[in-house]
């Protein structure tokens, strides 16, 4: 605290943050900069861009009542060449917190000087996460979430080049905390990096050196030849025979995913517990499941459920949805598929205090006759760009503003056949429908990203809080995005 008091007196300073209000107790400070790192044991070592120098970042680990401040400074080389921009602005990614933390796209800065829009810092910038319930309601608690680089029109380099990290959020019902004797408490499998696992995913293109490489001058999307987990190729896990927690995130460019759990050649069931990183309010047994860039799906794995042969048992999460083109997958499903990840169990009982209960978390109730206003938004492509209503990005001024306090309906709509997982910041919507009918089961609960293909319309009901000031809203297949695919809007009192 006495950093964060410190830090309000320096040039990281942002004028709106009301740090006396929130108090932030913690002070993370993450050193964004370049680092060597092998994607293989036998490959070579690769320059990477990360939060701490790692690939995934840091993972920062916060609570609901616990605001912490995260100053990111700027250690990128300034004479990098190559693809991405060693400026940054960086988004906590479905946070929800206050404009001038949200990592606007313009906002950007470099190691040495501030970036154009950006009205202090020069080589850090702190970032104030208040970490509370929106509208004060623990249903609105989230919990995978996920930071990452938006450099206006290099977010796709800066992203690919490894600019991307877990933050996970704990509440008193989601407490991470297995044998936790509170009776509200959800006793998940716990313990981030024991039994509660993040698991990054993400393509990248190797040449025959095993170095990374980038078609630049492609703005379909990136496609890779590898798919990586929490940054290395198809790595091994080793498990207990007993459940797991895993937060599958796709922090791939443009590729969507359809995974499988696949033991002695079948696939199995998981626990499907939460979409975008929020609870269900029951857990759905699912045999695969979609992720678009930027979802997120936590599952829940029993290892002893795959019986008691011996040591040295293999399960293994696979991708079996083709994709060629950075557009969007062939909706063909691949026989057997793309083994990502391995996990060898090990022999031998062991104890399980976790649980996964009935009933999660409930959801809020929609109220659609508070929705005051109604707006269509087309996903299309004109000449060369992506287009949101035809408009590409303009940082300077927003393309349209909603009140704080009101709510209102949006509807997504994809254009031509291409893929858009659409993501909107800082406040959740729910999908009301997915071509005028009932989203699926796991598509019914608070979401931040919505993917829209062939033609779909998504009818989205969003509600606007407490915070005011300039938001996005973009396709988060980031070649979409960088090639303006973005829109910016304002909340206004
Ligand atoms: Cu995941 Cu605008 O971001
Ligand atoms: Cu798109």
């Amino acid at each position: 605290a006495a950093d964060c008091d410190e830090a309000n007196g320096e040039t990281g300073r942002l004028p709106h943050q009301r740090w006396t209000e929130f108090q932030p107790r913690v002070l993370y400070d993450i050193d964004v900069r370049q680092a060597e790192h092998q994607f293989h044991a036998q490959g070579p070592k690769n320059l990477i861009w990360g939060y701490n120098g790692t690939l995934p970042g840091s993972t920062i680990v916060a609570r609901y009542g616990e605001p912490v401040c995260v100053r990111f400074r700027n250690n990128l080389p300034g004479d990098a060449v190559g693809y991405g921009s060693p400026e940054i602005s960086t988004h906590l990614h479905n946070l929800h917190c206050a404009s001038e933390s949200d990592g606007f796209t313009g906002d950007y800065y470099s190691a040495t000087k501030a970036g154009p829009s950006l009205t202090a810092p020069g080589r850090w910038k702190d970032h104030l996460y208040p970490n509370t319930y929106a509208g004060g309601d623990a249903r609105e608690a989230l919990g995978t979430l996920w930071f990452h680089d938006h450099r206006m029109d290099f977010t796709a380099g800066n992203v690919y080049r490894g600019l991307a990290g877990f933050y996970l959020l704990f509440d008193h019902i989601d407490s991470g905390n297995e044998t936790d004797p509170s009776p509200t408490a959800l006793r998940l499998p716990s313990g981030v990096g024991d039994f509660d696992i993040p698991l990054m995913v993400q393509d990248k293109q190797f040449d025959a050196s095993g170095y990374v490489k980038l078609d630049q001058f492609n703005n379909d999307g990136i496609l890779g030849n590898k798919i990586c987990v929490n940054g290395k190729i198809q790595p091994f896990f080793d498990v207990r025979r007993r459940k797991y927690r895993f937060r599958i995130l796709n922090a791939s460019p443009s590729r969507q995913y359809e995974f499988y759990l696949m033991y002695k050649g079948r696939a199995q069931n998981f626990t499907y517990i939460a979409n975008d990183g929020n609870l269900l309010p029951a857990p759905l047994t699912m045999q695969k499941i979609r992720v678009a860039p930027a979802e997120r799906a936590d599952i829940i794995i029993d290892f002893k459920a795959f019986g008691n042969i011996g040591a040295d048992d293999e399960v293994i999460l696979v991708n079996r949805l083709e994709q060629v083109d950075g557009r969007k997958p062939t909706g063909k499903l691949l026989t057997p598929g793309d083994e990502i990840l391995k996990f060898k169990i090990k022999a031998g009982a062991v104890d399980d205090p976790s649980q996964v209960p009935a009933k999660l978390r409930d959801l809020p109730p929609i109220d659609t006759k508070k929705a005051v206003r109604r707006r269509n938004f087309e996903f299309d492509r004109s000449g060369g760009s992506w287009t949101v209503n035809g408009n590409l990005f303009d940082v300077t001024k927003p393309l349209f503003t909603v009140k704080k306090g009101t709510a209102e309906i949006w509807t997504l709509e994809s254009k031509g056949s291409w893929l858009h997982p659409v993501h909107i910041h800082m406040e959740e919507g729910r999908i009301l429908s997915r071509d005028g009918k009932s989203p699926p089961a796991h598509e019914r609960g608070r979401k931040d990203v919505y993917p829209i293909i062939d033609g779909e319309e998504v009818e989205v009901f969003i509600q606007f809080r407490d915070f005011i000031g300039k938001y996005m809203m973009h396709c988060h297949n980031i070649s979409h995005e960088d090639h303006a695919m973005m829109v910016r809007f304002d909340v206004v009192d």
